[in-house]
Parts: structure tokens; C-alpha cells; sequence
């Protein structure tokens, strides 16, 4: 198992006032697998991924990435990890605004001795007429497209998106959804991809649903829909 998660628990506040947010999340994921995790606003999805991804510190439980324990590492050897195994991609993008878009990418390149191809890449993402524009020149669609190209550029084991299309109308999400299949198909990148759509899930290898902070549901799916053919975005 690629991603194992066991016993995660978490909570926001001091002794006087705590809410307790994860409250013993158990999911896995094999490698390679695009995996949703689906759920109501407040209900912890944002909490999780930024446990597993080394954002947030855990209280309890275990969440091991390719058999490597997270729990407990010190901030430094967190940043290594992330670092080393994680690309993340966020529902406002997160760009560098003073910075072009091949910039953007540019600055996460260093992060690895063994970068994707920039220009490939750029091109993959239907950026090459606009790499030389800064993210207030792109739609949000395009800046949401350069956020995926920066998340990638160092080809990470796994790719951690919190809504990302969130913020998109219908045919841009179309477009993005499609991409992150094919980035997928192509490096074999296992994706933990959280919403609170519900079509999204028909796309992915692996669905889990998270309820006030516990995981009420996972699956597998035996037959995928393939973004294109996806409803209701
Ligand atoms: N930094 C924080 N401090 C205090 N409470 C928080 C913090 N982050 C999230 N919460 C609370 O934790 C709960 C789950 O939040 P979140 O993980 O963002 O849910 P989701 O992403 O599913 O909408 C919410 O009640 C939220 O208010
Ligand atoms: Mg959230």
C-alpha cells in the first residue's frame, strides 16, 4: 500500500476550547491510484490532506507514505518529505504574483535534482503562448493550469489537491479534471484529489467519504468514467 492512514486524529484549540476534527480517520491508497476523498464543508477534508501532507501536525494515530512513518518527525524532516515526495495544488492557486508563469514553475524546478522537461511540460498544460504572462494576466482557469505545471515540475510520488476546481465554472473543471487524468495515465502519480462535488468520484480509482471527521465509506470503482464524459461539474 502506497498511502496508509490509521487511528488519525487531530484537533484545533486549547484545554478550554477544542474541536476535535479528525477523530480516528483509517483510508489507503495504492500507488498509482487517483483516490477522491468526498465530503460536506467543515466535515475535515482540508485537515487531512494537510496531515498527510506534512502541512499539519498529527496528535494520534499513523499515517506512513511508500512505508515511511510521517507521525512524529521533527518540522525539518517534514519539510524534507515534503520536499522529496509531494506536489500540491490549492483552490485559489497560490501563485507568485510579481512572477511570470514560467517563473512560477521555474522556482519549484530547483527543488529536485531531476526536474520534468520545462518545455514539455508547459506545452502539456497549454501554456506556451502565456508563459511569458503574470498570473493576473490568465483566467482561472490558465493560473489553475500553471499552479498543476509548478505541483509537477518535480514529478512527485503524490500529488495532494484540495478543491482543485473549486473555484472553476463547469468546462474549465472539465479541462482540469482531464489533465490531472492524463498527468496520471502518463507518470503514474498517485493523487488524493478532496471535493465536494459529487461527480468527480466516477473518474478516480478510489473513493472515500469523510463525515465529521471519521471515514463512513471507501470503494474502489470497478468501471471509471473519464472526465470528458463526467455530469453535473
Ligand atoms: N486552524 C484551525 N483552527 C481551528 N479550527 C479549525 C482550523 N482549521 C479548520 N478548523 C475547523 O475544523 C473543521 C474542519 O475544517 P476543514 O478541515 O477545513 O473542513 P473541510 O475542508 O471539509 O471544509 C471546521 O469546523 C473548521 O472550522
Ligand atoms: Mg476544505
Amino acid at each position: 500500500m502506497y498511502l496508509e492512514v490509521k487511528g488519525l486524529k487531530k484537533k484545533y484549540g486549547n484545554s478550554s476550547n477544542t474541536v476535535q476534527v479528525l477523530k480516528g480517520i483509517e483510508l489507503s491508497v495504492q500507488k498509482g491510484q487517483m483516490c477522491v476523498i468526498q465530503g460536506t464543508s467543515g466535515s475535515g477534508k482540508s485537515t487531512l490532506l494537510n496531515c498527510i501532507g506534512g502541512l499539519e501536525t498529527i496528535d494520534e494515530g499513523s499515517v506512513k507514505v511508500s512505508g515511511k512513518e510521517i507521525f512524529g518527525l521533527s518540522p525539518s524532516a517534514l519539510s524534507d518529505y515534503r520536499r522529496d515526495n509531494l506536489g500540491f495544488i490549492f483552490q485559489f492557486y497560490n501563485l507568485v504574483p510579481n512572477l511570470t508563469v514560467r517563473e512560477n514553475i521555474k522556482v519549484c524546478e530547483y527543488l529536485t535534482s531531476s526536474p520534468l522537461d520545462i518545455d514539455e511540460l508547459i506545452k502539456t498544460l497549454g501554456l506556451t503562448e502565456h508563459q511569458n504572462k503574470f498570473p493576473s494576466q490568465l483566467s482561472g482557469g490558465q493560473q489553475q493550469r500553471c499552479a498543476i505545471a509548478r505541483a509537477l515540475i518535480k514529478n512527485p510520488k503524490l500529488l495532494l489537491c484540495d478543491e482543485p476546481t473549486g473555484a472553476l465554472d463547469s468546462a474549465t473543471s472539465r479541462d482540469i479534471l482531464i489533465l490531472l487524468e492524463e498527468i496520471n495515465a502518463k507518470y503514474g502519480t498517485t493523487m488524493l484529489i478532496v471535493t465536494h462535488n459529487n461527480s468527480i468520484k466516477d473518474m478516480v480509482h478510489k473513493v472515500v467519504f469523510v463525515k465529521d471527521g471519521l471515514v463512513v465509506k471507501q470503494y474502489e470503482n470497478k468501471t471509471r468514467v473519464p472526465a470528458a464524459e463526467l455530469e453535473d461539474l
